[in-house]
């Protein structure tokens, strides 16, 4: 398929079912600190990952004209792994002329990097069994050849709702957020350099970044893990910067809005732990049938 021009003016939209996505925010902001962003946490109808395909499909449509509505939307990130794997081919089919960048487990790069040839994967239900996943794979799979990489795939249950809540809570205590990251860990079998372990971890899931240091912890310091805001930033930038000098000097927090469809004041915590923006640049979308 053609690739679309983004508009070289206005705005870049950004959407996730909730904060995950505000970790390649955190990535778009450092790579164009002169660009106006407007961020959509669709959190009154997350998770993503453990709905149906249609609901998915369904909420990314909406979001996505109401971001459209806003006024002049130059290209739109799908923040979301499962929203990418399960919702961006209808995206593009339906708002051809708008530029989709969307985020898919890094599994290229960590082919290339793991000397084990143990790789793990986590992401959402629905990512991991999604098609363009299963296409995915099998692409990187046919490019090791002829070394076999192993990739150990861990459908995280309950992980991105869990760091959502524990935003939201503004917890000290994260117990239980280690409990749960434990268990998936310990699903994919034993990490480190030995043959046999797994020396590369995939974070296929926008929200799992935030949970990057009790990561660390479980799978010790010497596995890489690797997560895909940097190289979609770069990618957003690509695309929609033009040609000539930027010299515009606004300041970055002058540059982004931030909507919600779940609790104003989760988002509020979010945006100052994460990005550290002030309270007003969140807003509540109310929706009637929001749950
Ligand atoms: N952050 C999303 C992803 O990258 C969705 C998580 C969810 O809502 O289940 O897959």
């Amino acid at each position: 398929m053609a690739q679309i021009e983004p508009n070289k003016s206005g705005f870049i939209g950004v959407f996730d079912s909730g904060i995950g996505g505000l970790s390649v925010l955190q990535a778009l902001r450092a790579e164009m600190p002169q660009e106006r962003f407007v961020y959509w946490a669709d959190r009154g109808f997350a998770p993503y990952g453990e709905r149906s395909d249609e609901f998915v499909i369904e909420r990314s449509h909406f979001v996505t004209q109401q971001l459209l509505a806003q006024g002049s939307l130059k290209a739109l990130v799908v923040a979301c792994n499962t929203a990418t794997a399960v919702a961006i081919e209808s995206l593009r089919a339906t708002f051809p002329n708008l530029a989709f960048i969307g985020v898919e487990p890094a599994l290229k790069p960590a082919l290339a990097q793991t000397q084990t040839l143990r790789v793990g994967v986590m992401g959402t239900q629905g990512t991991l069994s999604s098609l363009r996943f299963d296409k995915l794979l099998r692409s990187v799979l046919a490019d090791a050849k002829p070394k076999t990489c192993e990739f150990v795939l861990q459908a995280c249950k309950g992980l991105a709702l869990a760091i959502e809540q524990q935003t939201e809570k503004s917890l000290e205590d994260t117990q239980a957020l280690e409990d749960l990251c434990a268990q998936h860990v310990q699903c994919m079998g034993s990490f480190g350099l030995e043959p046999g372990q797994i020396d590369t971890l995939v974070l296929g899931c926008t929200h799992y970044v935030f949970v990057q240091d009790i990561l660390r912890k479980l799978v010790g310091p010497d596995v890489n893990i690797i997560s895909t805001g940097e190289a979609v930033a770069k990618q957003t930038k690509r695309l929609t910067t033009p040609t000539s000098s930027h010299t515009e000097t606004t300041k970055v927090s002058n540059q982004i809005q931030l909507w919600t469809t779940g609790s104003l004041e989760a988002l509020q915590l979010a945006a100052s732990r994460w990005l550290d923006l002030p309270a007003h640049h969140c807003q509540l979308f109310q929706t009637p049938s929001a749950k």
